[in-house]
């Protein structure tokens, strides 16, 4: 019997959905290698840093969060300990080297395509081989390397079909850090929904750089994005589906007709536009006008009227004028989003709009607050357009007050009711009774239909 006691693994995750299940697959791939997953980095002996590199000055606040953990290192081997520690994730890909150059810290530096060579490198640690920097993409499969799913606490899980982008949007990193586009094999994709199933995963949210891109290999050639959500829709177990991040150009009439079709695929749908000005639509190299965008949701809104629409916004990125803006905000009003994500421009080195003139900062500043308080607008009436529903509600984990439960909508708001906690993992019909700006309380209603009970 080996007696060792399992290594302490802390993960810290920045960014993308993505980013978190690349993390849930790291933390699974060193269980197998004699480490358990800690809550705290403080006397952590692995502790990865899971980075993005979207936003402005992500790279600093790297080195400076590994300046934080060098004095934990440092107090861990005046107790005789030894922390390992790692960089992974889109600043890896970004910095490479660079990383063990400023922080000598750093023991591994691995990009987001080669995560499944952590347990390798980590050997190679041991054997007295110096840092380990691996920043190319691989050409084994990652998602096949990594050990299968393990058991899971929450009836909803992550499972990334497809990685990488080929957009090349004038202001975005991703292509840079996560490569071309790329799709797993329907085949692969079915077995890991049915394992999480098998786990007791309920909902699962199909996740991508630029998920309806997806052109998966399966049975008889290649398979998009709806035939794959048909799929998955047939394993047992799965009663919801999501999917995101989603490009207007790649939103086919079969994908539409996919929300019609199947009552497993979710009300909600992330669609970002960035801008509603066409001249600056053009400038982003987004490929897409805004009235393009607009018949979009038409169309999607005739064949799934609720569906609750969110977005991503930029403002003040090169060039914008207050005209282009106020086409953003016009555009906002003409969707109703239902929720959103806003961000200020911020130039990221290597993209093509870097090197344009900016817009000055108190302008960003204003413009974001302006279409923040339009969209929180919009936001509210959404919520308060689900008082009186009924709506069935997937209960994930308990509330902060005793006896509360806390689930999610169809359309991913999260609700809470007080019920027993038999409800968890279940799919239960509630009447919403009251909406706040980011979530909503109700009562569960009638019994649990027996299929879930
Ligand atoms: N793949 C997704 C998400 C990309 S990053 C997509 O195509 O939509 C998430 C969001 O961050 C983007 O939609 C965009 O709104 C924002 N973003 C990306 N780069 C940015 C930058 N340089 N400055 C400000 N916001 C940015
Ligand atoms: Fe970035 Fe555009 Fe690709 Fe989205 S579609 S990941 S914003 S380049
Ligand atoms: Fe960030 Fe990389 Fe995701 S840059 S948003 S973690 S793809």
């Amino acid at each position: 019997m080996n007696a060792i006691p399992p290594k302490k693994l802390f993960i810290r995750t920045y960014g993308c959905q993505m980013n978190v299940y690349d993390s849930e697959r790291m933390s699974e791939a060193l269980t197998g290698a004699g480490y358990e997953a800690v809550d705290t980095p403080d006397d952590a002996d692995l502790v990865l840093l899971n980075t993005c590199h979207i936003r402005e000055k992500a790279a600093e606040k790297v080195y400076s969060e590994l300046g934080r953990i060098r004095k934990l290192a440092d107090e861990k081997a005046e107790r005789g300990g030894t922390m390992r520690v790692g960089v992974t994730g889109c600043v890896a890909q970004a910095e490479g080297e660079e990383i063990v150059r400023r922080q000598p810290l750093v023991d591994l530096v691995v990009g987001p395509q080669a995560y499944h060579r952590l347990p390798s490198m980590l050997d190679a640690l041991d054997a007295g081989k110096g840092a380990q920097v691996v920043t190319d993409f691989p050409t084994e499969d990652k998602f096949e390397a990594l050990p299968r799913r393990a058991r899971r606490a929450l009836p909803s899980a992550f499972l990334s079909v497809q990685e990488g982008c080929d957009k090349f949007c004038a202001f975005c990193v991703v292509p840079y850090t996560r490569g071309a586009e790329f799709s797993r094999p329907v085949a692969q994709v079915l077995a890991e929904a049915r394992r999480l199933a098998e786990t007791g995963v309920r909902e699962v949210t199909l996740l991508g750089q630029n998920v309806n891109a997806y052109h998966g290999e399966g049975e008889g050639g290649t398979c998009s994005l709806a035939d794959l959500i048909r799929q998955v829709a047939g394993v047992e177990g799965i009663d919801r589906i999501r999917y995101t991040t989603s490009h207007p150009n790649d939103m086919d009439d079969d994908l539409i007709a996919a929300h019609a079709e199947l009552p497993e695929l979710m009300p909600y749908l992330h669609l970002p536009v960035q801008s509603g000005s066409d001249r600056i639509l053009k400038a982003m190299n987004r490929k897409h006008t805004a009235d393009s965008y607009l018949r979009l949701i038409e169309r999607i809104r005739a064949v799934r009227p609720d569906i609750a629409m969110s977005g991503d916004f930029i403002v003040g990125f090169p060039g914008e004028t207050d005209a282009d803006f106020e086409a953003t905000l016009a555009l906002i009003d003409a969707i109703g989003y239902a929720q959103a994500f806003s961000f200020k421009y911020s130039p990221r080195p290597g993209t093509p709009a870097a090197t344009s003139e900016q817009v000055p900062e108190p302008v960003k500043e204003d413009r974001l607050a302006t279409l923040n308080d339009r969209l929180r607008v919009h936001q509210v009436r959404f919520q308060e357009a689900c008082i009186g529903r009924v709506m069935p509600v997937l209960f994930e984990k308990t509330g902060r007050e005793p006896g509360q439960l806390v689930g999610r909508s169809p359309y991913l708001q999260p609700v809470h009711v007080y019920a027993p906690e038999t409800a968890l993992q279940q799919i239960v019909p509630v009447r919403i009774d009251a909406g706040f700006p980011n979530s909503l309380s109700g009562t569960v209603i009638g019994a649990m239909s027996p299929e879930h009970a």
